[in-house]
């Protein structure tokens, strides 16, 4: 069945059906394996980032170069009129006469989905505060199913701080599409917030909450580490008691299933040692990359150039 992408906004995972996202993964790979340098010629794709990040906002850019198009846009919002109090309305409004397609990370919840109320052009979520974060779990899941050769039935442990991780809120509420056993790891301050929870069981999918990992490790197929964030926390103190909660270590991996895979969308702070990046078990910087793939594949669909 062919999907039409062309036009659509990509603001929660919630929004994409099984064969919607099945369809990004299918050209993702295709443009990973035969790159198109022309397929965006004459496109514009505008990046607008009010908070930090290294891999989205460098991820969209050479994506969209590396099919023939050309970026404009902002890393730090003090240098858009943001800082001279235009509404994030205005802004989109006119930014939207620029660029063919917008990638938008905002430090508020809902950002995104006020921004696509401004534009008729697609706005690409690249993360709003503590809410979601999809195009991540389209590349988590490219990368699940590059290492894993399926997307179900597997054990999959989200581990760290699940309160504040948006990549964590929307790899979980995919799994309505793709069935695993989810281990849900946090310390009691930093659970899964409850409506994500309620999506789960609603959906009847099966998972645990736990507060330690070293015991579920031997059941893994998937070790998902999460960075504790420092910059939702108001208060520092509780900050600092969580923020090494939990650390994987090479010597932990003995006795893991040979298919293990430990994945964190990045960037890590302690919580995957250096020791772990040499093990056969460590994939986080070739998913950094699959994002790459799948970027070009949204922009692509979204740009009506691939179906
Ligand atoms: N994974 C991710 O969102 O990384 P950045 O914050 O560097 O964009």
């Amino acid at each position: 069945m062919t999907i039409s992408f062309e036009g659509r906004d990509i603001i929660s995972i919630k929004d994409l059906t099984r064969d919607d996202i099945l369809t990004v993964l299918r050209i993702a790979k295709q443009l990973k394996e035969k790159p198109q340098p022309t397929l965006l010629k004459n496109h514009v794709l505008a990046t607008l980032f009010f908070e930090p990040s290294t891999r989205t906002r460098l991820s969209f850019e050479t994506a969209m170069k590396r099919l023939g198009g050309t970026v404009i846009g902002f890393a730090d919002a003090n240098v858009s009129s943001a800082s001279k109090g235009e509404t994030l309305y205005d802004s989109i409004r006119i930014i939207g006469n620029y660029a063919d397609v917008i990638a938008m990370r905002h430090p508020l919840e809902g950002a995104a989905r006020r921004a696509a109320e401004a534009t008729i052009k697609p706005i690409l979520n690249g993360g709003d505060g503590a809410n979601q974060h999809p195009t991540q779990t389209l590349l988590d899941l490219f990368t699940i199913h590059e290492t894993q050769h399926k997307l179900k039935n597997l054990h999959i442990a989200l581990v760290g701080d699940l309160k504040y991780g948006r990549t964590v809120h929307s790899l979980a509420q995919s799994m309505v599409h793709f069935p695993c056993h989810l281990h849900l790891v946090a310390p009691e301050s930093l659970a899964m917030p409850v409506h994500i929870v309620h999506d789960l069981k609603k959906n009847h999918i099966s998972f645990s909450l736990h507060h330690t990992f070293e015991n579920i490790l031997p059941k893994l197929d998937i070790l998902y580490m999460t960075r504790i964030q420092k910059e939702r926390f108001s208060d520092l103190l509780e900050y600092e008691r969580e923020k090494n909660t939990y650390v994987i270590t090479a010597a932990m991996l003995t006795g893991v299933k040979k298919n293990l895979r430990i994945l964190h969308p990045l960037p890590r702070v302690n919580e995957i040692h250096p020791s772990v990046d040499e093990t056969p078990y460590a994939y986080y910087f070739e998913q950094a990359e699959n994002g790459v793939f799948v970027r070009q594949a949204l922009l692509a669909l979204v740009l009506g150039k691939l179906s």
